[in-house]
């Protein structure tokens, strides 16, 4: 066994995942959101998030957001209140929020822009590496909403 910069792991040394919030959730951009206001967004939160330690990945497509946030429980907080007082989007639904001892999903994504076809795949790529179950099993409840609510259209 190796860790990810392909050192042995030494079986007799605890590794502790960090505590990392989840937020998951689907809103409708307002009116005038476009392409260039969703990189705009983009561009803010890459910044933001650097210095708080959040990642995670934004779909834009067909007048409709998703996003996934993860990272320390403060700070994502934090980060939920402002995106509920934010007026670039509304009708936000909540697909997961949950506080879990897991590695990050994304842990190089500052706020990675995903294109509405690929979400998919990028959620599935990150379940085929997913080892520990709080992980997989976050992943599989995304992968079904995917599939049968309100975003089937998205990855379609
Ligand atoms: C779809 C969407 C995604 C956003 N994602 C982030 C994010 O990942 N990080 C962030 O800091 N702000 C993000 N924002 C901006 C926040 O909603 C909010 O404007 C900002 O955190 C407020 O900061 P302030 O309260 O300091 O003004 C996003 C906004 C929208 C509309």
């Amino acid at each position: 066994m190796f860790d990810e910069i392909g050192f042995p792991r030494d079986p007799d040394l605890e590794y502790d995942a960090p505590m990392l919030e989840t937020f998951v959730y689907c809103s409708r951009a307002a009116e005038g959101i476009d392409d260039s206001a969703v990189d705009q967004i983009i561009a803010f939160s890459q910044a933001r998030n650097v210095d708080r330690g959040i990642t995670g990945v934004l779909v834009f497509g067909s007048g409709i957001f998703f996003q996934w946030v993860e990272g320390p429980p403060a700070e994502v907080q934090t980060l939920i209140t402002g995106l509920y007082g934010d007026a670039r989007h509304f009708d936000i639904v909540q697909l997961d929020r949950s506080v879990d001892m897991r590695d990050r999903i994304y842990p190089g994504w500052e706020m990675e822009r995903v294109e509405a076809g690929d979400i998919r795949a990028v959620l599935q790529d990150a379940l085929d590496d997913a080892e520990d179950e709080n992980t997989i099993a976050a992943l599989n409840r995304i992968l079904a909403h995917l599939d049968s609510g309100p975003l089937a259209s998205l990855g379609a």
